[in-house]
């Protein structure tokens, strides 16, 4: 069930966290509720960061801001290509609508004499891979997906964003809907011992 308290978490528990989570790209009502979120963005903000930077924010899309984003999208892909079809435009706009809240992390890395832009896009990474991980923790699912929105103008001016930042992941956010995914399978770890 989506937001279930989980009680204390011993190390096993954490371990199953990382290899049962799945993305879920089917997503429906309800979406984390505001203190869901809360804790959820939380826990996703301990993700590892050199310098104590945070070089990242999140924009929240609820159900109610997803129109808006999606005529966004809908401009952005006129912007692209002029002769798009109005059908074509209209499955864009759903884009937005593929679930019920997405939370767009956004990394702001800034020119540092220590600690090199890579390092704070990484932690930017980092904390959408948290954002995921928690919702999964609190029984929602997640999707984190990319795509050239992030870098079309009417999106970024959409979503606030300057011209040093850049958009990490689209995560979806919701209760899972459609086939529970199959467990992962076991898989070759590219992993050299240096002798
Ligand atoms: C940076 C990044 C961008 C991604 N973008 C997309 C995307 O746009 N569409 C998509 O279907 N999956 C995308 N994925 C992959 C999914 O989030 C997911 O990891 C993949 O489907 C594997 O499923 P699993 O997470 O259950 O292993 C992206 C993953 C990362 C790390």
């Amino acid at each position: 069930m989506s937001g279930t308290a989980v009680g204390p978490l011993t190390g096993q528990d954490l371990l199953a966290l990382l290899h049962d989570r799945r993305s879920r790209p089917a997503l429906a009502a309800p979406a984390p509720d505001a203190a869901q979120l809360a804790e959820i963005l939380r826990a996703a903000a301990t993700a590892p960061d050199h310098g104590r930077l945070r070089p990242w924010r999140f924009v929240v899309v609820d159900e109610g801001a997803r129109s808006g984003l999606g005529d966004a999208f809908a401009a952005a892909h006129a912007d692209r290509d002029p002769t798009v079809t109005p059908a074509d435009l209209e499955r864009t706009r759903g884009k937005a609508h593929r679930a019920p809240m997405i939370v767009v992390v956004v990394s702001t890395p800034h020119p540092h004499p220590k600690i090199a832009m890579w390092e704070q896009r990484a932690s930017a990474v980092c904390v959408a891979h948290g954002v995921v991980l928690a919702a999964h923790a609190l029984g929602f699912g997640a999707m984190w997906r990319s795509g050239w929105f992030g870098t079309a103008p009417k999106v970024r001016a959409h979503l606030g964003l300057d011209d040093t930042e850049e958009v990490t992941a689209w995560v979806y956010l919701g209760t899972p809907s459609g086939p529970t995914p199959p467990p992962r399978q076991p898989a070759h770890l590219p992993v050299t011992w240096l002798q």
